[in-house]
């Protein structure tokens, strides 16, 4: 009987386990319906760790900060790479990209780590900053001709310029035929943009389905969304475009000699990074720049801000076509939008961080607890506990634009638990060998944002004491949620 429904009893030397009132489910809908309180009860009842059944899967939660550094350091009985190498390859349709499948021998984390960080962040930057003020002053994405207040949802602007700019940053631009007018060339362009950012919706909407294992058919919209957005990234379309990033044309190269994937399944791996570059992006820019404007104390210091950097920098603000331009070095001496972002951040993000047991093992945690794990078991980490833990944040539900800033307005770095300085607070992107290799570029991407927005634009709630949209709880675990519905804003271009 226990074989047929999968539950579990549990040893000796196994963490208390929950198994949940429902065969092969267990817990997982008490979990998804708010996993932030289900683990907190659980916490409260079990202690630091325990283990629950969801959807077929025994998870071991791993409660304690302290002792998420054993996770981390214990690194060789984890295997990391199956989770998510079939996670993409469910979600976006490509085939394996492990190379123990035998369909390509690149390393892909290397790839990541080569056009994400070092030199090649210098020249995502660069073309993001270019990139974003054709489409706020340039391109009609925007209705800033005018002067005249404009009013939009926040969430529905942010999504446009942050998408359009960091399609562009990441894929390039169409090259020009002789002959095109440069007008008509930008709007066309723009067009298949935009029309991709509809197909993205679609698709984006349904992904944390295709995470839990439903197939990808029987959504006919999102299915034929995807399938029409990966044809816009077909080698032979990438081809045409100018100035692409290192990532992508990398990418390209070792998809074209290291792999065997056909046509569709190159361009499928193409749009898993598509959406890994928006997906968490595009809400952490709309809660950033939410709290920004709802504060008039962070909006006065981020202004402040801005307006030091540029002076420093010797840029001025103009509507004659010449643009801002601001150095890496600039851009990384914002601590007041750093703070912002963090702790934006800090309030939206829902990651889930799991690693699955390569072998049966013994788990040593913080303070000499041990625990017997076994093979094929997954161990997950849930910073969200943390991040609205009151003993590490004070008054966690609140908005402080200043939380990451010590006494001498430099980064701050040192927060407490139970008295003790905690390694891991602060867990958006994700730990150790899985951490977000983007990281860099989200966070210069989000600040460009904020200061082109703050040097250009007025900007106002439409009402001021608007309350705060909530978190979407649907796709917990997945990274920054989005917000239930969007807010009304006006924004207009400032007088030069
Ligand atoms: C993976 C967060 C932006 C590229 C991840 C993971 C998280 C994350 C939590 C998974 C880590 C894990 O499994 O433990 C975020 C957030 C972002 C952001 C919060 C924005 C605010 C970006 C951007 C890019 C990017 C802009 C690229 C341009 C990637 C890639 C992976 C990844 C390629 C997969 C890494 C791998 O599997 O080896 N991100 N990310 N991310 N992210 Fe980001």
């Amino acid at each position: 009987v226990w074989l047929i429904l999968g539950t579990r009893r549990r040893r000796p030397e196994e963490p208390p386990v929950e198994n949940g009132v429902i065969p092969y489910l267990g817990c997982a809908l008490q979990f998804g319906a708010n996993p932030l309180e289900f683990l907190r009860a659980r916490q409260k009842k079990y202690g630091q760790i325990f283990t629950c059944k969801l959807a077929g899967k025994f998870v071991h939660f791993l409660t304690d900060p302290f002792s998420y550094h054993s996770v981390i350091r214990q690194g060789k009985h984890f295997d990391w790479k199956k989770f998510h190498f079939s996670t993409s390859a469910k979600a976006f349709g490509h085939s394996s990209m492990d190379p123990s499948d035998g369909y390509t021998t690149e390393n892909l984390h290397q790839t990541f780590i080569k056009t994400l960080q070092g030199d090649s962040l210098g020249s995502l930057i660069e073309n993001m900053m270019e990139n974003l003020q054709l489409v706020m002053l340039q391109s009609n994405t925007l209705k800033v001709a005018s002067r005249e207040w404009q009013t939009d949802g926040l969430y529905a602007f942010c999504y446009r310029v942050m998408f359009e700019s960091g399609y562009l940053t990441l894929f390039g631009k169409e090259l020009s035929s002789q002959g095109d007018k440069i007008a008509a060339r930008q709007e066309a362009q723009r067009a298949l943009i935009l029309n991709a950012l509809e197909h993205f919706k679609e698709f984006d909407k349904i992904f944390p389905a295709l995470v839990a294992g439903l197939p990808i058919h029987v959504f006919k919209t999102a299915y034929s969304a995807r399938e029409k957005l990966a044809e816009g990234l077909l080698h032979e379309n990438l081809r045409k475009r100018d100035n692409m990033s290192d990532l992508i044309s990398l990418r390209m190269f070792l998809n074209d000699t290291l792999s065997t994937f056909d046509d569709m399944g190159k361009a499928k791996t193409h749009l898993a990074l598509l959406w890994a570059s928006q997906a968490n992006t595009l809400p952490a820019t709309f809660w950033s720049l939410l709290y920004t404007i709802r504060n008039p104390d962070a909006l006065r210091a981020a202004t402040d801000e801005v307006h030091r950097v540029l002076e420093k920098a010797s840029q001025k603000v103009s509507l004659d076509g010449k643009h801002i331009s601001l150095k890496r070095e600039e851009l990384e001496d914002m601590p007041v939008l750093d703070s912002i972002i963090k702790e934006a951040m800090r309030l939206s993000s829902a990651s889930m961080n799991i690693r699955v047991a390569k072998e049966d093992f013994t788990l040593h945690l913080d303070g000499n607890e041990s625990y017997a794990i076994r093979k094929d078991d997954i161990i997950a980490l849930y910073p969200q506990m943390v991040h609205l833990d009151p003993e590490v944040y004070e008054d966690p539900l609140t908005f402080k634009y200043d939380r990451f800033l010590d006494e001498n307005g430099r980064e701050k770095t040192i927060f407490y638990h139970k008295g003790r300085k905690l390694k891991y607070y602060y867990m958006p992107f994700g730990s150790g060998i899985t951490m977000c290799p983007g990281r860099f570029f989200a966070v210069h991407e989000i600040k460009q944002f904020l200061c082109l927005l703050l040097s250009y634009f007025e900007m106002e709630l439409v009402d001021k004491n608007v309350k705060l949209p909530t978190l979407d709880q649907s796709r917990a675990g997945l990274g920054i949620l989005q917000p239930t519905h969007d807010i009304e804003f006006k924004y207009r271009l400032k007088s030069p």
